[in-house]
């Protein structure tokens, strides 16, 4: 399967949102990343499910939302409602884990769980098969334009071989400091979703550079 490029919308002008929808929708892109804040499982607030209910009539592509918040459990339902189309919660905010996949996917939505720079990929071992959806945190979650952690690189590696033990469909995406100079390496891992945010967007044609995101590793087809 090609690879799936998801910008992420954190990093979008919030004074003309439609203008950037547009964008993306014309582009080679094929999710919308929507990051959920609630300043308290991070330090930064962004958007409730009002604002995904305005993305998600100006997106033409699903929308991927990221749920970093505590008690995510309390707030899927809605989510859905405003049209997520994967819902991922945060391992270290989820002590039910498996009963919150299971909510996730009760609505219609697919599941993600994400995991903090610091946890380790064991700790999906037994609720892996479960799971749509794998979201690696490449810098810690709450804000856009943050360094991507070098260490992220072998756990990608460390993910990919359970998934081909237990020979399971989940998709790998990771999350923070994803740009041209980092995606190559990570889809050589094992990725199969980039999510970008200031790469795409605060570069100089972000329509451009979604479109040599997505076309990295498919040189070697046409050659
Ligand atoms: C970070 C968010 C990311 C963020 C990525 O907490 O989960 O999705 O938007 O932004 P960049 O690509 O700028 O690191
Ligand atoms: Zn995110």
């Amino acid at each position: 399967m090609p690879h799936l490029i998801a910008p992420s919308v954190l990093a979008a002008d919030y004074t003309n949102l439609k203008k950037d929808f547009d964008m993306v929708n014309q582009s080679k892109a094929d999710w919308f990343h929507v990051d959920v804040m609630d300043g308290r499982f991070v330090p930064n607030i962004s958007f409730g499910m009002m604002i995904v209910e305005a993305m998600k009539k100006m997106a033409t592509k699903p929308l991927d939302v990221h749920l970093m918040m505590v008690e995510p459990e309390k707030y899927i339902e809605r989510f859905r409602a405003a049209g997520a189309d994967v819902i991922t919660v945060h391992y270290e905010a989820c002590p039910h884990l498996h009963r919150t996949i299971q909510q996730i996917q009760a609505t219609g939505a697919k599941a993600g769980v994400a995991l903090n720079p610091h946890t380790p990929i064991s700790v999906l071992e037994n609720v892996l098969e479960e799971l749509d959806l794998v979201c690696l945190m490449s810098v810690n979650p709450g804000f856009g334009g943050q360094k991507f952690i070098y260490q992220t690189l072998p756990k990608v590696k460390q993910l990919k071989d359970m998934i081909i033990v237990k020979n399971t469909k989940t998709l790998i995406e990771i999350d923070g400091g994803v740009g041209l100079q980092n995606a190559g390496a990570l889809l050589e891992a094992g990725a199969d979703v980039l999510v970008a945010g200031s790469s795409v967007f605060k570069s100089e044609n972000p329509t451009l550079t979604i479109e040599r995101l997505k076309n990295i590793g498919q040189e070697a087809l046409t050659d």
